[in-house]
Formats: C-alpha cells, sequence, structure tokens
C-alpha cells in the first residue's frame, strides 16, 4: 500500500481516478473542483443546477472525462456544509469514496487533501487533514471474512480478503511548501490506522479459534514484532496468584482462561507507566445465566477490549510513543456446563474482596476486577479500562459513542479527543448510590445491581477494586466495538473503537 503526495496541477494528473469534492449548497464550485470543471467544460456545474450533486456528506459522483482530461474518472464527493465540516465529516467522506471506487475494481487513484482549502473550516493543519484521510481510506477498505466463493471471472479461486485491496492513494497538492506536512500525516494516520485493522483482524476471528489461549499466542507474536515485554499468566500461575474472577468465569469451559501482560518502553526507566487494561471474553453465552440465542453470535465480540489494547500497544510502539505502557488482558471464555460457576457462588478476587454472584452473565467485571487490582499493584500514574461491559451502555447511547466513567480530568480529556477522533465517548456517572445498589448480604460485594443503571453499576463495581487513588477511566465500547451495517469508514464487524482514542489521548499527555 502506497501512500504519497504529488506536487503538481489536477488538471495534468494521469489516474484512473481523481477524488475532488464539494461542500453542500454551494452552486459553484471552488479550487480544485473549479478547475476540473473549466477543464470538463462546465459539466460540474451543469450537474449541480440539474441537482444531481448536491454536495450531501457522503454523496458520491462519478464523472467520466472521455479524454478531456488525463484523469480517466472524476470523483466528486460532498462534504456536507462548510460550517459543519470537521476532521470526522472529512474521514466520512473519503471512506465512502474509497468504498464506491473499491467496489468498481479501482484500487490506486488520487485525492485532493479535503479540506485543504478552507484551512478555517475545520481549523485543522495540512497534517491533520493528511493523517484523516490516510486513517480513513484504510480503515474504509478493510474487509475480513472466510469466504471460499470464487468471484464470477475467476472460477475456482479462492476468495482472498486483498482481492479488491486498496493498492495506492496520492494526494496531488499544486503548494509543494506543504508536501512534507502532508507526508507526514499521511504516514501517522497509516500507523494508527494499521493498529486499528490489527484490532478488528482479531476481534473478526471466530470464537472455535480465537480462545483465550490464542490470544495469548498472538500477543507474543505481536511482542516479538515490536520488541514488547511479555508475560502471559496459564491457568496453574492465576491459581497460585488467587486470581478468583478470571479463574470462576472460565471454569465452565474446555478453553482455559489467560491473563496477558504486555510492557512497552518508550520513556524514560523512572517514568511510570499507564496501565491499560481490556476484557477479553473471547465467547459470552451468559454461562448458567444463559443469553437468549438471537444475535448470541455476535458475543465473539466479547473480546475488543482486550484486542483494543494489543492495538494500542501495537499503535505507540509504530508511533513511538514517548512514554511506557503496561497492557493487561484478562482473557476466559463464559460457558454454561456442569463445571461452570453459578449464580449464589462466592468468589475471592486477586485483592482478597469477596464477590457474590447474582448473575453469571456479569462476567466481564469479574476478570476486570482481578486485572485492575493487580494492574494497581504496578503503580501506574493511570488507568483506562476497555470493556464491551454492559447491554445498558447501548440501551443509553447506541453505537453511536462509548460510555466513559471515572476521574474528572481524564475523563474531560478523553470526550474532547472522542470529538477530534470521530471514536466517541460520552460521560456517565458513577454517582456514590450506584455502590450502593452492588451492596450484598454476604459478600464485600455483588456482581449485578439489577437493571436500571447497569452502566453506571459496572462502573461503581470496577471501581471498587481501584480506588486507592490511581487515577482511573472507564470505556464501555458495548455499543461501539462492532457493527452490522457498514458506514463511513466502518465496515461490518469489529470496528477497532478505542484504539484510535486512547493511542491520542497517550500521544497528548504531556
Ligand atoms: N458482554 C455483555 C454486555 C453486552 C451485551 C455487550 C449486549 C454488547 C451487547 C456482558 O457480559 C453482559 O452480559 N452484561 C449484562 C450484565 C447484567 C447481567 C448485570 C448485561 O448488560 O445485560
Ligand atoms: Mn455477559
Ligand atoms: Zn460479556
Amino acid at each position: 500500500m502506497e501512500l504519497g503526495v504529488a506536487t503538481g496541477d489536477v488538471t495534468r494528473v494521469e489516474t484512473q481516478a481523481l477524488v475532488v469534492n464539494l461542500y453542500q449548497g454551494i452552486g459553484k464550485p471552488g479550487g480544485a473542483t473549479a478547475a476540473i470543471d473549466k477543464a470538463l467544460e462546465g459539466q460540474i456545474t451543469a450537474l449541480i443546477e440539474e441537482g444531481e450533486i448536491t454536495g450531501a456528506l457522503e454523496e458520491i459522483t462519478i464523472v467520466h472525462t472521455a479524454g478531456r482530461l488525463p484523469a480517466r474518472r472524476i470523483v466528486v464527493v460532498g462534504l456536507g456544509k462548510k460550517e459543519e465540516c470537521d476532521l470526522e465529516a472529512l474521514r466520512k467522506a473519503m471512506g465512502a469514496a474509497t468504498r464506491r471506487l473499491l467496489k468498481h475494481q479501482i484500487t490506486r487513484f488520487h485525492t485532493i487533501l479535503h479540506g485543504g482549502g478552507d484551512l478555517d473550516a475545520t481549523g485543522a493543519t495540512p497534517r491533520e487533514l493528511a493523517q484523516a484521510l490516510a486513517e480513513s481510506a484504510i480503515l474504509a477498505a478493510y474487509r475480513w471474512d472466510r469466504k471460499t466463493v470464487a468471484p464470477a471471472d475467476e472460477p475456482g479461486e479462492i476468495h482472498e480478503r486483498d482481492k479488491a485491496a486498496l493498492q495506492s492513494v496520492v494526494v496531488v497538492e499544486k503548494d509543494g511548501r506543504k508536501r512534507q506536512a502532508i507526508q507526514r500525516g499521511l504516514d501517522r494516520g497509516e500507523r494508527l490506522a494499521r493498529a486499528v485493522t490489527y484490532t478488528r483482524d482479531l476481534g473478526n476471528q471466530p470464537p472455535n479459534e480465537m480462545t483465550p489461549v490464542r490470544l495469548a499466542e498472538e500477543a507474543r507474536r505481536l511482542a516479538r514484532e515490536h520488541d514488547l515485554g511479555c508475560r502471559v499468566f496459564n491457568k496453574g500461575e492465576l491459581e497460585r496468584m488467587g486470581m478468583g474472577g478470571i479463574l470462576a468465569v472460565g471454569q465452565g469451559s474446555g478453553n482455559e482462561p489467560r491473563m496477558i501482560v504486555l510492557r512497552y518502553k518508550g520513556g524514560r526507566d523512572k517514568d511510570r507507566p499507564v496501565a491499560v487494561v481490556g476484557k477479553a471474553i473471547t465467547f459470552d453465552t451468559g454461562g448458567i445465566s444463559i443469553k437468549p440465542s438471537a444475535s448470541m453470535e455476535e458475543m465473539k465480540f466479547d473480546k475488543m477490549g482486550g484486542c483494543a489494547v494489543l492495538g494500542i500497544l501495537k499503535a505507540a510502539a509504530l508511533l513511538e510513543l514517548k512514554l511506557n505502557l503496561i497492557g493487561v488482558v484478562p482473557s476466559a471464555e463464559n460457558m454454561p456446563s456442569g463445571t461452570a460457576y453459578r449464580p449464589g457462588d462466592i468468589l475471592k478476587s486477586y485483592s482478597g474482596k469477596t464477590i457474590e454472584i447474582v448473575n453469571t452473565d456479569a462476567e466481564g467485571r469479574l476478570v476486570l476486577a482481578d486485572a485492575l487490582s493487580w494492574a494497581v499493584q504496578q503503580k501506574p500514574r493511570e488507568i483506562i479500562d476497555l470493556a464491551t461491559l454492559t447491554g445498558a451502555c447501548v440501551v443509553a447511547l447506541g453505537h453511536y459513542a462509548s460510555g466513559v466513567f471515572g476521574d474528572e480530568r481524564m475523563v474531560a480529556r478523553l470526550e474532547e479527543i472522542g470529538v477530534a477522533t470521530g471514536d466517541r465517548a460520552w460521560r456517565l456517572p458513577i454517582y456514590p448510590e450506584f455502590g450502593d445498589d452492588m451492596k450484598s448480604e454476604v459478600a464485600d460485594i455483588k456482581n449485578s445491581g439489577g437493571r436500571w443503571g447497569g452502566a453506571s453499576t459496572a462502573a461503581a463495581f470496577l471501581k471498587f477494586f481501584v480506588d486507592d487513588g490511581t487515577p482511573w477511566a472507564h470505556l464501555d465500547i458495548a455499543g461501539t466495538a462492532w457493527t452490522t451495517k457498514s458506514k463511513g469508514y466502518t465496515p461490518w464487524g469489529a470496528t477497532g473503537a478505542g484504539v484510535r482514542l486512547v493511542t491520542e489521548y497517550l500521544a497528548a499527555r504531556p
């Protein structure tokens, strides 16, 4: 995959397709689009007048140039209203253009730097615009499947994921002074996007293959590739350590649980690390408190918090972030069986605190309780956890933002970066009353506070296991970690939610 910059005039570029843009409600195109329009003898203006091009966000119009320009096709992508245009709108537009071109088997194309002619429309620098462009093109081009069906024109051949994969995107820029900034932005966007597609790849693996043991092997491979520290705790070690939460959740499955620890060193020896903790339930049936069958197959995505942690460590290594990180991934499979844990059980967690089980489907918080107490012991300066933790969070925010809870300062910063990256997070409370809902008659805490405020009672449960003053933020990614409809730069399946958000959060730390 090539991402580059060419300095020159858009009307001179020889290419299969050149992507230009139009804001909504603008009758006469400006900038590069105007130059193209002129060479096409006003064809774009005519299409606008006919109402065929409106500039609505993600609208795609393909115009064949029939020899009037060295570019074979002009792709006009709508950016929406100029006053509403931000980096996220540009990502959506570029994502839509990329997906359409790939659909037509066009894997190499040129584009202008969207938003580049109107710096004040987005307030972004050329580097930021180029980063958004690279991120969205790569993320939109992503796909994952195990189909063996041959494409009609290639009988018998195995359909490979890379068949219509993106090969080359070149930004055409007339101002040579911007070249370096654009190339830097493209490069950074590519690295971030690679970490996201890596997370998506892990997440999309089916649960018969991606077991806790396999995920741990994958973490070891990642560590070798990027020179990270890696330690995997097996079942015997978890027993000796007293990791009662992870063990209980995993005890009903033939696939043993694991706890994965990764270390990235980009700071000085004495710098306290940031701990990033992720829930990795490789399949969540609900256990004895079994879930209904409808959509249960989606519960293979219950490992996305852990997959995001692996992606964040990969991103840190690719971007050479100047800080130390510890990734902690408690992983188990939640199955019902004769050996499964049950409602009524009382567990002893790694912290020593006892937990009454009232619902075996509230398993994520149990593996996180152990992992969070272990993370606290490492004396990090901050802890961030990511988990597909509650259906209640999906009810509250739908699929359009992760829930974020915890330390005021961290939450505010994550919300801000959520807006900038489009990997959104929305603040939800952990009032003391939510903690009261988790009180048990027979143990230090129970694992479910009932139906109401389920995202917040779950967060209150986690807080009980980090409450030693370490600044901590919890991201509930249950609604954002996967999607069942392709949109913008996010195709069907695992989305990689949280990877860009947390990586940019870490990169922006002083
Ligand atoms: N993994 C689920 C949360 C979930 C549900 C994510 C639906 C995405 C879509 C989690 O383990 C779970 O089952 N939570 C229960 C908690 C309840 C039993 C207290 C829930 O949200 O219903
Ligand atoms: Mn569950
Ligand atoms: Zn779960």
